[in-house]
C-alpha cells in the first residue's frame, strides 16, 4: 500500500486550523454539551467501556479526525493487517497477533502456512506442559514435582507475561509460583532464585530470536545453578528447561530438547507476543482455561476494531485522541493511571507498546516526518502517583493527556477501600477537567495573595476506560484495545509501528564494549572514542580493586 505524506491530507489541514483553537479551549464548556458529543465520545467495546467525554474535541474536531483517518487508508491498512498482508514493510513481515486469539473454527492460512492450526497445536502443546506443572505430574531430574517457575527474558519477552501474572494473580494462588528475571543484572537473577530449590524449579528461556544476550547469559546462570546442585546429565535440562523461541534451532543448539519448545512466528512481534507461548509463564500461573479467556477477551476486542464504523469504534477513537493530542496539541507525554493496584506494571508494558511501536521519525517510504509521532509514555498506579507528581499534572506548564483507568469489582476486601479509590480516580478527573477558579476560592475564604497558587487551570485531558472485572477476559481486552490505538496512530503517521531498528545499535556497541569491560581488551587501544575510552578506564579501575585512575574527574 502507497504510504502517504499524511500532512498533504485535507482533513489534515482543517485539523491545524482546529487545533489553533482548541488549544486554549475550556473543557468547562465542552463538557457541558451533551447529546451527539457525549455519543460519540463514550463507546463500550464488550467489557470495555471507554469515555473520552474530557478530551479538547469539539464534533468538528472528531469528524475531522474521522476523515483523516479515512484519508490516511487505516481501514485499508486494518484489513490488509487482519488477511496477513506484509505490512511490516521495512521487515518484510505480516503482523498477526490477531491470529493468536482467533479461535480454532476461524480459518487463516498465510505464506503457506495453515496459521490458525499452527496456533492452536501450539496451545495445545503449552496447556499439557502447563497442567503437568500444576498438578504436580511434571517431575523434575530427581522425581520432585515443579514448585516454582523462573521466566527469563527481556522487552516483549517478559513485560506482558510479567504484567498479566500480576494483573491476574487472583487465579494464581492453586499452581507454582511464577518469578520473571529480565535484567542482566544478576540481583535479578538472584532475587527470583531466593528460596528455590534447584530440584523443584523450572526455567522457561524466553526469546523470540534466541540471540538476546542479556536472555541468553541470564539462561546460562540459571542453567549452571541447576547443574550444580543437580548434576551434568542431559535430563537435567530436558526436565528443568524449556524454552519459546522463533528460532527453534537456536534453542536446541543451546541445549534444549526439542520436545520442550514452544515455538511462535515472524509474524508475531516481541511487544505483540504475550498470546503467543510468549505467555507459557502466564499460562503456568493461571491454567490454560483462563488464559484461554484472555484470548477470547482480547479476541472480541479484535472484532469490534475490525467490524465496527470508525465513528463507534473504541480503539480508534482513542488513537485519534492519542494522535490529536500528540500532533496537534503538542503534548509530549501520555500518562497511564490504573486504578487498580494489580495493573502496576501497564505503564511499562505500554512504554515499550507504544515507544517501540512508535518512536519513529522515518515513514515506511523511508521519507522524514515533519510532525510529532509516538509521546512518551509514562505513569503509576493510583493512589500513589496522587502523592508523587500528580501536582505537575494539575498545575505544571506541560499539559498530560491522562488515561484513567478504573476496574468496578473490588479486588480485595475489605470493599470500601475500593470505594474510595475509584472515588479517588474520578475525583482526579475531574479537577484535572474543570479545575478551580478564583470564585470558589473566594467563596472558600481562601486570601487573595493564595489565589494564584492555589488556583486550578483546568481544561487537562483525560480519558477514562472502565472494566467491571480484573478478569482473563477484560485484560485481554484492554490490551488489544492499546494495540489497535497505536495501530491507528501509525497509520495516519504512515510509520512502520512493527519494526525496532532504533535498538539495534545500542546492542551491536553493548556486545562490542563487552570485551572492554571485562579487561579483556586494553581501552586504550586505539578503537573506543576518548569519551567511552575514559568510562571504561575508571570502570575497570574500580572494577579491578585497583587505586588506577580514581581521579574522582
Ligand atoms: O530490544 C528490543 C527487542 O528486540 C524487543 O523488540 C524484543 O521484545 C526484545 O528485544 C527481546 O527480544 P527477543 O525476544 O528476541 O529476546
Amino acid at each position: 500500500m502507497e504510504t502517504r505524506d499524511p500532512t498533504a491530507l485535507p482533513a489534515w489541514a482543517a485539523l491545524r486550523a482546529q487545533a489553533a483553537e482548541l488549544a486554549s479551549a475550556s473543557l468547562h464548556d465542552l463538557v457541558k454539551e451533551r447529546g451527539a458529543r457525549e455519543e460519540r465520545l463514550v463507546i463500550d467495546a464488550g467489557v470495555l467501556r471507554l469515555d473520552a467525554t474530557r478530551q479538547l474535541v469539539t464534533l468538528g474536531t472528531l469528524d475531522a479526525l474521522t476523515d483523516l483517518a479515512r484519508e490516511a487508508q487505516v481501514i485499508e491498512l486494518r484489513d490488509a493487517m487482519f488477511a496477513g498482508a506484509h505490512i511490516n514493510t521495512t521487515e518484510d513481515r505480516a503482523v498477526l497477533h490477531v491470529a493468536l486469539r482467533a479461535p480454532r473454527s476461524s480459518s487463516r492460512v498465510v505464506d503457506g502456512l495453515d496459521v490458525t492450526q499452527a496456533v492452536h497445536e501450539v496451545l495445545e502443546r503449552m496447556a499439557d506442559a502447563a497442567v503437568r506443572i500444576r498438578e504436580g505430574t511434571w517431575h523434575g531430574a530427581t522425581g520432585e514435582p515443579i514448585t516454582r517457575v523462573v521466566s527469563i527474558g527481556i522487552g516483549g519477552s517478559d513485560l506482558g507475561p510479567r504484567m498479566a501474572t500480576l494483573a491476574l494473580e487472583a487465579l494464581g494462588r492453586e499452581g507454582p509460583e511464577v518469578r520473571f528475571v529480565s535484567n542482566v543484572d544478576p540481583v535479578d537473577l538472584e532475587r527470583a532464585l531466593v528460596g528455590a530449590d534447584p530440584a523443584r524449579t523450572l526455567v522457561v528461556v524466553v526469546s523470540k530470536t534466541f540471540h538476546t544476550l542479556e536472555t541468553l547469559q541470564n539462561a546460562q546462570t540459571a542453567l549452571s545453578w541447576l547443574r550444580r546442585s543437580l548434576g551434568p546429565s542431559a535430563e537435567v535440562v530436558r526436565r528443568h528447561v524449556v524454552a519459546v523461541s522463533s528460532n527453534v534451532d537456536a534453542a536446541t543448539a543451546f541445549g534444549i530438547d526439542p520436545a520442550n519448545v514452544f515455538g511462535f512466528w515472524d509474524f508475531v512481534g516481541g511487544r505483540y507476543s504475550v498470546w503467543s507461548a510468549v505467555g507459557f509463564a502466564l499460562m503456568v500461573a493461571i491454567g490454560p482455561e483462563a488464559f484461554m479467556s484472555f484470548l477470547a477477551g482480547a479476541h472480541a476486542l479484535d472484532e469490534h476494531f475490525r467490524c465496527e464504523p470508525l465513528e463507534r469504534n473504541a480503539p480508534v477513537l482513542h488513537g485519534l485522541v492519542a494522535l490529536w493530542n500528540r500532533t496537534f496539541l503538542g503534548a509530549q507525554t501520555h500518562a497511564v493511571l490504573p486504578y487498580a493496584e494489580r495493573l502496576a506494571l501497564l505503564p511499562s508494558y505500554l512504554q515499550q507498546l507504544v515507544m517501540e511501536s512508535n518512536g519513529k521519525s522515518v515513514r515506511r517510504d523511508g521519507a522524514p516526518v515533519t510532525y510529532d509521532t509516538g509521546p512518551i509514555v509514562w505513569g503509576e498506579p493510583g493512589t500513589k502517583g496522587q502523592h508523587a507528581f500528580y501536582q505537575l499534572l494539575h498545575q505544571g506548564t506541560t499539559r498530560v493527556p491522562v488515561d484513567i483507568i478504573v476496574v468496578a469489582e473490588p479486588q480485595a476486601e475489605p470493599a470500601d477501600h475500593h470505594d474510595l479509590l475509584v472515588a479517588n480516580a474520578l475525583a482526579q478527573a475531574q479537577a484535572l477537567a474543570l479545575g478551580r477558579g478564583d470564585a470558589e476560592l473566594a467563596a472558600q475564604g481562601v486570601p487573595e495573595q493564595l489565589w494564584a497558587h492555589k488556583r486550578m487551570p483546568g481544561s487537562r485531558p483525560s480519558s477514562v476506560i472502565m472494566l467491571p472485572r480484573l478478569s482473563p477476559e477484560a485484560l485481554g481486552a484492554l490490551l488489544a484495545f492499546y494495540e489497535h490505538s497505536v495501530f491507528v496512530q501509525g497509520a495516519i503517521w504512515g510509520i512502520d509501528s512493527f519494526d525496532q531498528w532504533g535498538v539495534e545499535l545500542g546492542k551491536e556497541l553493548a556486545a562490542t564494549l563487552a570485551p572492554y569491560t571485562r579487561g579483556e581488551h586494553d581501552a586504550g587501544d586505539g578503537t573506543l572514542d576518548p569519551t567511552t575510552e575514559r568510562l571504561v578506564r575508571w570502570y575497570r579501575s574500580w572494577r579491578s580493586g585497583g587505586a588506577g585512575e580514581r581521579s574522582g574527574n
